[in-house]
């Protein structure tokens, strides 16, 4: 059969509120044109994250139910631990609330002073992590993984030459070659085996620890083994094993991979590292056998990573996403290519050129695409990235100007896809009539979250 069909029945069902365009309008007017200050009952499809938004099995509920909320030694972190060290193979797990958690600990303890870390894109709340203790974090993408209509089968990938430069220049300061999987950042790619293994020899031979930020690992291992020479008969746990083998470590939200809405850990195989780790855990996370969660969404977690390697499931959620991206791309819409596992990422740039990045086509893109038909997607630009310098307050665009739509796990139909890709292609077919906007209010850090906006 060429239809490819959600592997699961629904159970239980959500209701969305349908809309009117008039009362979009008045809505997102209300919310100072900003996507992230409306209210959710007020989105129709919500593309804004697929981090903590999966629907979760019958079997997570039954687990749920068997949750031990014992404070210490409770069966659900040892059903946690074993299932974590099932797919990675580390010694020691060390559970988080969520990824920037396992972060926040893992940089705590590498700290030693003028510390750089090399990556291929760091996700924003490493890089924040990282700066906020006076590090520095370098992004060493292939330079295909810049460019987005270029295809090539593993974008994620990093740029071994000049991580290899980098490792020289900053003899003594590097703590770690951070991987990203997929690279989120650089629209949802996937590293390959060759490079994950090489960056590792290299980062070995350097005596520097090599890292694994693992949020999507199935869907990166999904991609290893359909685009990779010598995966195809290998499963995708066997996949992600290897993955692991390769890394000291591992930071890992549980909101994405974990099918869980919360959760994350921290995993490595050094004794020394984990105490320092489980220090810092009792000090800001909780007792080591919970870590920040409740026994039961240790279980939903545990659950969870039994059923996010199963192939029907992958197979079912990589073609979505790339059944979207072909909807939009064959009306002349343009994305990253090819489609990452998570997310669409539309170019606004180059879909809205007679807006310039400082009147944030991103913002426009994505504020229509509401407007027009529920749909909450995020801006990825100038309004995230972009800068006035303090000094003479001249802007500073961002590289990019993204429009992303991150897809749900498990949670939305083919139908639901249909029409989002629909409601995007209709507001291409009158990209010409869209205005860009100025920021009305904006604070001085992470500005995109509460800047409001004013129409142009
Ligand atoms: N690393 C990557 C690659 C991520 O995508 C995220 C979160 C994190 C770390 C942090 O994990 O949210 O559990 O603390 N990404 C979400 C997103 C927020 O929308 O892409 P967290």
């Amino acid at each position: 059969m060429k239809t490819i069909i959600e592997p699961f029945k629904i159970k239980s069902v959500e209701p969305i509120r349908m809309t009117t365009r008039a009362e979009r309008e008045r809505i997102l007017a209300e919310a100072g044109y900003n996507l992230f200050l409306v209210r959710a009952e007020d989105v129709l499809i919500d593309y804004l994250t697929d981090s903590g938004t999966s629907s979760m099995s019958s079997e997570q509920w039954a687990a749920i139910m068997r949750g031990d909320e014992s404070y210490a030694g409770s069966r659900s972190f040892f059903r946690f631990e074993e299932e974590v060290r099932r797919v990675t193979g580390f010694k020691h797990i060390i559970p988080t609330h969520q990824g920037r958690a396992a972060e926040k600990i893992l940089f705590n303890v590498l700290q030693k002073g003028e510390d750089v870390y090399l990556g291929n894109t760091h996700f924003d709340t490493t890089r924040a992590n990282i700066e906020y203790l006076g590090g520095t974090a370098i992004d060493l993408v292939i330079p295909e993984g810049l460019v987005p209509a270029q295809i090539h089968p593993f974008k994620g990938n990093i740029d071994l030459v000049r991580l290899e430069d980098h490792l020289q220049q900053h003899r003594g300061q590097v703590r770690a070659v951070i991987l990203t999987v997929t690279n989120n950042s650089g629209g949802g790619q996937p590293v390959s085996m060759a490079n994950i293994r090489a960056a590792a020899r290299l980062a070995k031979q350097h005596g520097v620890l090599f890292v694994l930020d693992s949020c999507r690992f199935a869907e990166n291992a999904w991609f290893i083994k359909q685009r990779e020479e010598g995966y195809r008969e290998k499963s995708v746990l066997e996949i992600s094993q290897e993955m692991f083998s390769y890394a000291d470590a591992t930071t890992m939200s549980a909101k994405k991979d974990g099918l869980a809405n919360i959760g994350g850990f921290l995993a490595c195989r050094d004794d020394q590292m984990a105490r320092q780790a489980r220090n810092l855990l009792i000090l800001t996370e909780g007792f080591p056998t919970y870590g920040g969660l409740a026994g039961r969404d240790l279980e939903a977690i545990a659950q969870g990573l039994r059923e996010v390697v199963e192939e029907d499931y992958l197979r079912y959620r990589i073609r979505s996403t790339a059944y979207f991206a072909e909807k939009i791309s064959a009306a002349g819409v343009p994305i990253i290519q090819p489609p990452g596992g998570h997310a669409v990422y539309i170019d606004a740039g180059a879909m809205l050129p007679h807006i310039p990045a400082e009147q944030y086509p991103g913002q426009a893109l994505s504020n229509e695409l509401y407007l027009h038909g529920g749909i909450r997607s995020v801006e990825i630009g100038s309004v995230m990235f972009g800068r006035n310098d303090p000094a003479t307050g001249a802007f500073q665009p961002a590289r990019l100007e993204l429009v992303r739509l991150a897809i749900p796990r498990r949670v939305y139909t083919q139908s639901h896809v249909d029409y989002s890709a629909e409601v995007v292609n209709e507001v291409y077919a009158r990209r010409r009539e869209l205005k860009g906007l100025r920021i009305a209010y904006q604070a001085p850090f992470l500005r995109h979250f509460t800047a409001r906006f004013e129409p142009l």
